[in-house]
């Protein structure tokens, strides 16, 4: 979805009213998600939690609702953050999104505005997928752990 596709406006007031059912009451940096799928639109906020590290941002939480729906065709994804600066998806993210879509556009937005529009595969150059697995192990075992050294 081209930056100038009308689209942007809708998703990016969705993500924007997402914001509000984060729960966030540690950082206190509410975000909120909304992702474009040819099925629907899936969205997802931050949710927090005491034990710090255990935190879902909102785009994993997206994420995870649109595969949960068997909604996999991504179109674009708006991340909705507090302003001044548009907050961009963390590195965790990045990765989730580019399991999916890396030529995802992803449009950050504040005050329901979309700032900027920029690529899963631009926020994430030399990206690890899952090309580099091979299903049959044997072939991409590294000669050094297969054969003990002498
Ligand atoms: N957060 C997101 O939801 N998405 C991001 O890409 C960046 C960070 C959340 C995690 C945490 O709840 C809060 O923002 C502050 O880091």
């Amino acid at each position: 979805m081209k930056a100038d596709d009308p689209r942007w406006a809708r998703l990016a007031r969705s993500a924007e009213r997402m914001r509000a059912r984060s729960h966030a009451p540690y950082s206190r940096y509410h975000v909120g998600a909304a992702l474009l799928t040819t099925r629907g639109v899936s969205r997802g906020c931050n949710v927090e939690n005491a034990s710090y590290p255990l935190c879902i941002c909102a785009e994993a939480n997206a994420v995870a609702h649109a595969v949960a729906r068997g909604w996999r065709d991504f179109t674009a994804l708006a991340v909705a953050t507090e302003g001044p600066m548009p907050g961009a998806p963390c590195g965790a993210c990045r990765q989730i999104l580019a399991e999916f879509a890396l030529d995802l556009p992803v449009g950050l937005v504040v005050g329901a505005e979309v700032r900027r529009v920029i690529s899963v595969r631009e926020l994430l150059p030399l990206t690890f997928t899952g090309e580099y697995l091979s299903t049959d192990g044997a072939a991409h075992t590294p000669r050094a752990a297969a054969e003990p050294r002498r």
